[in-house]
């Protein structure tokens, strides 16, 4: 069986190992499957919960356990796609080409596992598994010399997963484990058996390598099962013991999107918790989606259906009000953001007000105090100190100073087709209503812009600039009209 152990390649990498005893222990995590039940056309391990993908939840599980470096992740379905996805943690990647089973993958990661005494396999479909938990398997392993210890659960509802089967000694369950029988191969009353195996497994690498050959076929899916190894390994009397999971919760596997749906509410649901207990206010937190990775500073209020995603930080005494949602932002402390705004990728500085109904594009920097009103939409754009732009307006490509008023649907045409271009307004401007700023173009510092002025040419300090047709009156014009309607012939 060919065998391509891939390189790692960030710096974390080229770290030298821990000098501990532990730094013997390798962390593998089974990803390599096409996962056929999630009926989609992306990697199983790739689709997210809390903002994340299945696998980045175990990946980061295992980081708090073991190094980087001793941590492998077999990959084969779409392998490019999950390692790509995964490559900056400093990992290594162990290529599965055919996916034939879960027995199969441990083969593949032979090489990679040279000269490591013990292995802890991990699921990358099992996300929610907690350091501790990984750290206890291994502990109770090792105190117990076994050459497989596994993981176990009593979830509520079993089905699905396969069932562990204990040696029974003078009419009592022991730790021995006899065997481990997969759903579709149980017979009889062995399907009322609750203990679970979770896909979680310690293996003395030395008993592992030595009785994988062994591992058949003889199976519905005719792929070589890891699950089969506790019973070869107890007939060669290797010691194969059960572990019961303190949260059987932990053990969660995704094989359905209404799994991928529970864990991804339960994940929340703990953020939420979290969060609370830390001294944010969260009305209703089932109705608010909140990424694992989200900060949110105490006495901030997120009030119903609010969605906060990935790297988001949110000081103190903020209050985010209802159906905003908020991408990668920094929001400093006192903001208010009023009903329907959308942020992505910005800054929010100190008592700013946002909304109702504000965009906020990448590269916006909102200053303290500044206000972005109804149906205001900025881009790489920067409000100074106190500034106001109200509503109906576009700021693209703009640097604009403290104290400045933009008023009612000021646009900044920043695009000529081809290039964007800079539009600067200076401190203390007034930019009347209406008013388009035709970029590159600098309005100067405490000047104003008449209403619904077209500016072209750069505006010097303390000028007015007024762009726009005279306004031409017809007195006794409309009288004229409409008696001329009401008798064409006259
Ligand atoms: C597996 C266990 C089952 C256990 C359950 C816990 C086996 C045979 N069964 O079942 O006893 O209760 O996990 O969640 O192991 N994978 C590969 N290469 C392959 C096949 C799978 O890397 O060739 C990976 C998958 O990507 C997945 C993991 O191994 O992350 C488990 O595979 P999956 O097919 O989901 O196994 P289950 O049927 O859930
Ligand atoms: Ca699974």
């Amino acid at each position: 069986m060919g065998c391509l152990v891939l390189t790692q390649m960030s710096k974390a990498a080229s770290a030298k190992p821990a000098k501990n005893k532990r730094s013997t222990f390798a962390i593998v995590i089974l990803a390599a499957g096409k996962g056929t039940r999630l009926k989609s056309r992306h990697p199983k391990v790739l689709h997210e919960i809390a903002g994340k993908p299945l696998l980045a939840h175990v990946v980061a599980a295992a980081m708090q356990v073991v190094p980087a470096q001793n941590i492998f992740v077999i990959i084969g379905h779409e392998a490019e796609k999950v390692r790509s996805a995964l490559e900056a943690t400093g990992i290594g990647f162990v290529l599965q080409s055919e996916q034939s089973g879960t027995g199969h993958a441990m083969m593949q990661a032979r090489e990679a596992l040279r000269g490591f005494q013990h292995v802890l396999v991990l699921s990358g479909d099992v996300p929610l598994i907690a350091p501790a938990t990984i750290s206890r398997v291994r502990d109770f392993h090792i105190a117990n010399h076994a050459a497989m210890t596994i993981l176990t659960a009593e979830p509520l509802d079993p089905t699905g997963y396969g069932r562990v089967f204990r040696r029974v000694v003078k009419g009592k369950e022991s730790d021995d484990v006899e065997r481990i029988v997969e759903q579709k191969a149980l017979r009889g009353k062995e399907t009322e058996r609750r203990e679970i195996n979770s896909g979680i497994y310690a293996f003395a690498t030395g008993p592992l390598y030595a009785h994988i050959g062994k591992l058949g076929t003889d199976n519905p899916h005719h792929e070589y099962y890891l699950t089969d190894l506790a019973e070869l390994l107890r007939k060669s009397k290797e010691r194969v013991l059960a572990l019961p999971a303190e949260d059987s919760h932990e053990v969660s596997g995704v094989n359905t999107r209404m799994e991928l749906a529970q864990l991804d509410a339960q994940l929340r649901a703990k953020k939420a918790r979290e969060l609370m207990l830390a001294g944010t206010t969260i009305f209703r937190p089932d109705s608010c989606d909140i990424d694992a990775d989200v900060e949110i500073g105490t006495d901030t209020v997120i009030e119903p259906f609010v969605q906060l995603i990935g790297k988001t930080k949110i000081g103190t005494d903020c209050r985010i009000r209802s159906y905003s949602v908020i991408t990668n932002c920094e929001i400093g402390d006192n903001v208010l953001i009023q009903p329907g705004c959308i942020l992505e990728d910005s800054v929010v500085r100190n008592r700013a007000q946002l909304g109702p109904y504000s965009h906020l594009r990448p590269g916006s920097d909102i200053g303290e105090s500044a206000h972005i009103g109804n149906f205001v939409e900025t881009k790489k754009t920067r409000l100074g100190k106190g500034s106001k732009a109200n509503h109906l307006s576009y700021l693209g490509d703009s640097e604009i100073g403290e104290g400045v008023n933009v008023g009612a649907g000021t646009i900044t045409c920043n695009y000529d087709g081809v290039h964007k271009h800079k539009t600067v307004i200076e401190d203390g401007a007034f930019i009347g209503s209406d008013a388009t700023l035709v970029a590159p173009v600098r309005i100067g510092r405490g000047s104003y812009v008449g209403a619904a002025s077209c500016i072209t040419d750069d505006v010097p300090e303390d000028a007015l600039a007024v762009g726009r047709g005279r306004q031409v009156t017809k007195e006794g014009w409309a009288g004229q009209r409409r008696a001329q309607i009401k008798s064409p012939s006259k």
